[in-house]
Order: C-alpha cells, then sequence, then structure tokens
C-alpha cells in the first residue's frame, strides 16, 4: 500500500534534508567535543589561540587527525579556525575548561564514555524497557560507578556543576537546627544551606565513594567542622539518622523506580520526627500529557534528562500527582510546593512534606 501524500506544506524539503543530518550526526559533534575536552585542549586555549600543530604537540595528538576534528568544530560554530591553522575558543567551548566556573568537561567526559556507550545499546532498552547501561555492564549504574573510582569522581563532579535547585531560595529555612541530605553527592546544597544558615549543623549521606568527594568540598567551603559524613545506602534500615528538623532528597527520587522510590521514602519517614520536614526538589512532569504548548528549550532539555534516566538507571520523571501518591503511601502529607522561578534552566520543584 502506498502511503498517501503529504500536504505540499508538509513535504520535507530542502532545509528538513539539512536539519535531518544535522540531528544524525549531532552525535559525532558530541563525541569530537568529548575527545578535544579528554586532551585538555580547551585548556591549552584558554589563554590564546594556538596552532594544530602546536597543540598536538602538547597534547601528544596527530596533527593531520587534530586538525581535521577541529576544523569540522569550528564549522559547527564551537571554535574559530584563522589562518595559518590556527584555533580559539567559542563562549560555547571556554565552558569546557576545567577550571572555568562550573566547568562542563566532567559532563562532556561523562556523556562522552558512559553515556555514549548506553545509547549506543539504546535499541535494548525499547524493546526491553530496561537500561541499556546494565546490558552493557552487568550491573546497575551506582554499582558501576562503585567499582569505578574514576568514573565516579567524574560523575559527582558533573552533578556537583549543576546548579543547586533554584527553588531552594523559595524555602522557608529559618530557624534551622540540623538538616540531613540524603543522596547528597558533592555537597554542594548542602554546603548553600549551611553558609546561609550559621547555625545549623548538616549530615550528609551517601555512597562511601560519594562521601570522600563530598568531605573534600565542605573542607575546602570551610564548612566540615559543622557536617557529619554517613556513608551507606538510604535502602538500608538505620542508615538515615533519625531526629533532623529537615530531611532534602534532591534529584534523588527520578533516579529510581517506584518500588525502590517508595523504600527510600519509607527509611525517611522511620527516622524524621512528628515535627520533621521533608524537602524533595525534583522537575515535574506536565500534569496534561502531551502538553498544550510546545515544549520550551528548558522543557526539551528535561525530556532529554527523563531519557537518560531510562537508559541509564531504571528511574523517571514523575508528575506532582505520582509524587503525591509515593508520597502519601510512605506516611507523608504535602505541606507546600515552591515552583522553581521560570528563568531557571534547571526547573526542579521544591515539594514539602510532614509526617502525619
Ligand atoms: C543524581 S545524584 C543527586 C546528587 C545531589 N543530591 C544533587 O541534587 O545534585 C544522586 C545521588 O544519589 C546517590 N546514591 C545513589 N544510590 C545511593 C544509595 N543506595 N544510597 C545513598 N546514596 C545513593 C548518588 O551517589 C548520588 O550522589
Amino acid at each position: 500500500m502506498t502511503q498517501p501524500a503529504p500536504a505540499a506544506d508538509q513535504q520535507p524539503g530542502i532545509a528538513e534534508r539539512a536539519a535531518l543530518f544535522s540531528v544524525l550526526t549531532g552525535g559525532w559533534i558530541a563525541q569530537a567535543c568529548y575527545a578535544i575536552a579528554k586532551l585538555g585542549i580547551p585548556d591549552l586555549l584558554a589563554e590564546a589561540p594556538r596552532t594544530v600543530d602546536d597543540l598536538a604537540a602538547a597534547c601528544g595528538a596527530d596533527p593531520r587527525a587534530l586538525h581535521r576534528t577541529l576544523r569540522a568544530l569550528s564549522a559547527s560554530d564551537l571554535l574559530r579556525e584563522s589562518p595559518p591553522r590556527t584555533f580559539a575558543l567559542t563562549p560555547t567551548t571556554r565552558l569546557l575548561c576545567s577550571d572555568y566556573r562550573r566547568s562542563s568537561r566532567p559532563t562532556a567526559l561523562m556523556f562522552g564514555e558512559e553515556v555514549h556507550g548506553a545509547f549506543g545499546e539504546i535499541l535494548h532498552t525499547l524493546r526491553t524497557g530496561r537500561p541499556a547501561f546494565e546490558r552493557l555492564h552487568d550491573v546497575p549504574f551506582y554499582d558501576y560507578l562503585g567499582e569505578h573510582p574514576q568514573a565516579a569522581a567524574t560523575f559527582h563532579a558533573a552533578m556537583g556543576a549543576a546548579a543547586v535547585p533554584a527553588a531552594l531560595a523559595a524555602c522557608d529555612l529559618r530557624g534551622l537546627g540540623t538538616v540531613v541530605d540524603i543522596g547528597g553527592g558533592e555537597g554542594g546544597l548542602l554546603a548553600k544551606v549551611l553558609a546561609r544558615h550559621r547555625a545549623a549543623r548538616g549530615v550528609l549521606v551517601d555512597l562511601p565513594e560519594s562521601i570522600d568527594l563530598a568531605r573534600t568540598r565542605l573542607t575546602e567551603a570551610g564548612l566540615a567542622d559543622r557536617v557529619d559524613f554517613v556513608p551507606g545506602s538510604f535502602f538500608d534500615e538505620k542508615t538515615v539518622p533519625p531526629g533532623a528538623d529537615l530531611y532534602i532528597l534532591s534529584r534523588v527520587l527520578h533516579n529510581w523506580d517506584d518500588p525502590s522510590a517508595a523504600t527510600i521514602l519509607r527509611r525517611v519517614r522511620e527516622a524524621i520526627p512528628p515535627d520533621g520536614r521533608l524537602l524533595v526538589f525534583e522537575y515535574l512532569e506536565d500534569q496534561d500529557e502531551p502538553p498544550t504548548t510546545r515544549p520550551t528549550r528548558f522543557a526539551a532539555q528535561a525530556k532529554l534528562i527523563d531519557l537518560l534516566m531510562l537508559v541509564m538507571v531504571d528511574g523517571h520523571d514523575r508528575t506532582l500527582a505520582q509524587y503525591r501518591t509515593l508520597l502519601t503511601a510512605a506516611g507523608f502529607a504535602i505541606r507546600s510546593i515552591h515552583p522553581a522561578p521560570t528563568h531557571a534552566s534547571r526547573s526542579e520543584t521544591a515539594i514539602e512534606a510532614v509526617p502525619v
């Protein structure tokens, strides 16, 4: 059966062919960005433009291969080329310099290695609904990080470079005594809370390999003497310390399927005192699917992060109604909701819940 011809204004033309070519080759550009980040080329270009031969000698690359790669990146506006065979950073690739504030280099390394490998197996995810990462490595993502310290350090550096959820500013934390950040990663959010609330103490719960990184970061911030570090799994009984005023789960629950997310919330419920509070920071899916308005750039990013959860871990973004169901089943009631400011690129909402 032949397909009916699309209406004239729906027919693909040259522009659509070019757009599709860009999409299909986007992975090549991404891997080229990964490779120059891995070789430290953005750092070599941080001060001034340099020639290919100079760069190749400094990072141990083949000059011809490097030239062709840098040319392709220039053609995509990611570098600037000027004669003779000299390249400079653009504002976008400056983000790949390792000492730039909230550098994107760790994200480029993680996307170019573990994530790229898993997306190569995305068909497995589509056929089975299971994370391609597990098919490739035979272990769940966080177990893999436990066995690969370098990958764990890169992952936590990438997470640490992500902005602390902007909705934190809308939460009333006056009079805070003790705050427990569960799955707190490198400790960026805890550092922000403790810097603002000078009388407060913090507890950071995370897997052992993350705790060492958090200790280093909070020591550098001069806050380590106000923090207890608890290495352990939030799935285990008694890992989450009891009796704190405030418990935080930031960007944790979307890593897990419903039964696992329910277990994490139950562990918090076992620890939280009757007058304690829980703050969950998560990106909220639209209540109406499909969305009635065209997705914004940030909403499109959020859908890609949800796809990342699908391919890498067994997690997903949820609607507010789905979080309410999980929280209610674990013995919490939602007390207030603080949406992220609309200008925030990572627009997690703060859901404040109390035990019932
Ligand atoms: C997506 S990161 C979020 C980090 C941080 N809360 C943030 O908002 O940037 C998820 C965190 O959960 C931690 N995690 C994963 N499995 C865990 C477990 N079983 N017990 C404790 N922490 C765990 C990871 O090490 C990581 O730091």
